[in-house]
């Protein structure tokens, strides 16, 4: 450790840490850094000059102009002033070895009548580098799943139904009688039960309107069918002539809206909701909006797969969602590049 007056077993105490650590003054000047930081700071670009000793660390973050490092020196200034710590901040830096991730985590203390700030900091580029990667993956397979989906939904559609609708009509000319006929009955009502399933299950896999009318109207159908259902009042303001587009993003906010409406049913309580299609500028918005209890507070918001789910499909069409607590309730709203019809 390096400094002047922390007493030893602190020194190695801190030492031992792989954070970098430096214990900043009231005035945000590096009075003491650890190993870890003594190391790290050889690597700035242009290094730090002794480690950074005698620095103004919140000057000197203010002086690097990005606003991420802003967002960190008023974070600092912040506890200084005695704001309740710990200040956590993720930010990306750009040293000469390429850019970095860093998690700040502040901490204020007093110490024999004088304010200090603990600043640890640890490379976290790993970790973003595995999540982007992660999101990616998981795009790429709801995406594969999306066109796996429709393609055994054409089959069914196309294929099986179509044979059974041949079989039930060859049954249906049979002349038979006594027995045998009470048999063709029966063998009748089954294929009819079985043409009905296999229509719903393809139709839930991925619906002909998409393919056929485009998003709008396939929202449209969907939204009234699943209002029916529930018994939800539903406001639907979709334009009749909203323009057909790329068949991903049509899906990518179609399934939005499956899930947008499905959470408005299972938790928000609220008997009545809006769902919008409308094009901005160069951008599709969808707006799902309810007037239900709002959003948990806290991690509990991001429990579910739905959202998640949400968030990678837009992603994937270079899209992004926003979910607010609305006053009553919760407004959604998915956005996308309008892209027309491939
Ligand atoms: N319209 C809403 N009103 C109130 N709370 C909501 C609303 N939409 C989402 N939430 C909250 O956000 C959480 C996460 O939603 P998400 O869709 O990710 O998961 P889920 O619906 O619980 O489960 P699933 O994975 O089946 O979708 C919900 O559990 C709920 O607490
Ligand atoms: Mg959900």
């Amino acid at each position: 450790m390096s400094e002047g007056s922390a007493s030893g077993l602190y020194e190695v105490i801190l030492d031992t840490v792989t954070a970098n650590v430096a214990i900043l003054n009231a005035e945000g000047e590096i009075v003491a850094v650890n190993d870890a930081w003594a190391q790290f700071a050889a690597f700035n670009a242009p290094p730090l000059e002794n480690h950074g000793l005698g620095l103004n660390y919140i000057a000197f973050c203010d002086s690097l102009g990005g606003s991420e490092t802003s967002e960190a020196a008023a974070g600092l200034r912040g506890l200084l002033a005695g704001e309740v710590g710990p200040f956590r901040h993720e930010y990306q830096m750009d040293l000469a070895s390429g850019p970095l991730w860093a998690r700040m985590i502040a901490t204020r203390i007093s110490s024999n009548g004088r304010t200090l700030v603990i600043v640890a900091q640890e490379d976290i580029t790993v970790q973003r580098h595995a999540q982007a990667a992660l999101g990616r993956a998981t795009a790429a397979l709801l995406h594969a799943e999306d066109d796996e989906r429709r393609r055994i939904a054409r089959e069914l559609h196309d294929g099986t139904a179509q044979y059974l609708t041949g079989a039930k009509l060859m049954l249906g000319a049979m002349k038979v009688e006594g027995r045998a006929e009470k048999v063709r009955v029966e063998i009748e009502a089954l294929l009819v039960n079985a043409l009905e399933e296999i229509r719903s299950l393809s139709y839930v896999m991925h619906p002909p309107a998409l393919e056929e009318t485009g998003l709008g109207p396939a929202i449209r159908q969907m939204a009234e069918g699943f209002a029916r259902r529930t018994g939800l009042s539903l406001q639907i303001d979709i334009a009749d002539d909203f323009p057909k587009m790329a068949r991903r993003t049509e899906v990518a906010l179609y399934r939005v809206a499956q899930e947008a409406l499905a959470n408005v049913h299972r938790h928000s309580g609220s008997p009545r909701a809006a769902i919008g299609l409308r094009l901005a500028g160069e951008m599709v918005l969808l707006s799902i909006r309810d007037y239900g209890v709002g959003l948990p507070d806290g991690a509990s918001a991001t429990s579910g797969v739905g959202l998640a789910g949400m968030r990678l499909r837009l992603e994937f069409v270079n899209g992004h969602i926003s979910l607010t607590s609305a006053f009553p309730g919760v407004l959604v709203e998915a956005w996308a590049p309008f892209q027309p019809k491939d």
